[in-house]
């Protein structure tokens, strides 16, 4: 069975309440049971993280290389700032994908470049809750075993 993780990053927890105009009406909490699901029809095990804590969130891809088969990560705002995350997500081998509920490209000009995408294998945004369900299918398809 592969097993992957997802892993998000600061102020996802809020989702549900925060912006809503971008982000939706959707919970942190639903769409892990979303993933969960999507995971269980192809027969993947799924760990899903929230952290507020760019320290937290680098261990959780450290991780990876033992743990886990491939990741899927929003790493919300740190996707803009954080050349720490990129340097780890460079530091695993395993397949990893960037998520984005919001299409990051056609909103403010500081969010139009991420600094962990030349870290993973593929970009996913834009799709709401979806993102995460057609990185997990991506995810699926990258990992060989
Ligand atoms: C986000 C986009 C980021 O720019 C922002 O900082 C987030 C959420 C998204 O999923 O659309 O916190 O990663």
């Amino acid at each position: 069975m592969k097993k992957i993780i997802i892993i998000n990053g600061p102020n996802l927890n809020m989702l549900g309440t925060r912006e809503k105009d971008i982000y939706g009406n959707t919970t942190l909490a639903e769409i892990e049971q979303l993933s969960k699901k999507k995971a269980k029809e192809l027969k993947m095990s799924l760990q899903f993280h929230q952290s507020n804590s760019e320290s937290e969130i680098i261990e959780l891809i450290h991780n990876t290389q033992k743990k886990y088969d491939g990741l899927v990560i929003n790493p919300a705002a740190f996707t803009h700032t954080s050349i720490a995350l990129l340097d780890s997500l460079r530091a695993i081998s395993k397949p990893k994908i960037e998520v984005h509920l919001s299409n990051i490209y056609n909103r403010e000009e500081y969010r139009k470049k991420s600094i962990t995408s030349s870290g993973v294998n593929g970009i996913i945004c834009g799709f709401g809750p979806m993102s995460y369900l057609l990185a997990i299918e991506a995810l699926d398809s990258l990992i060989i075993n």
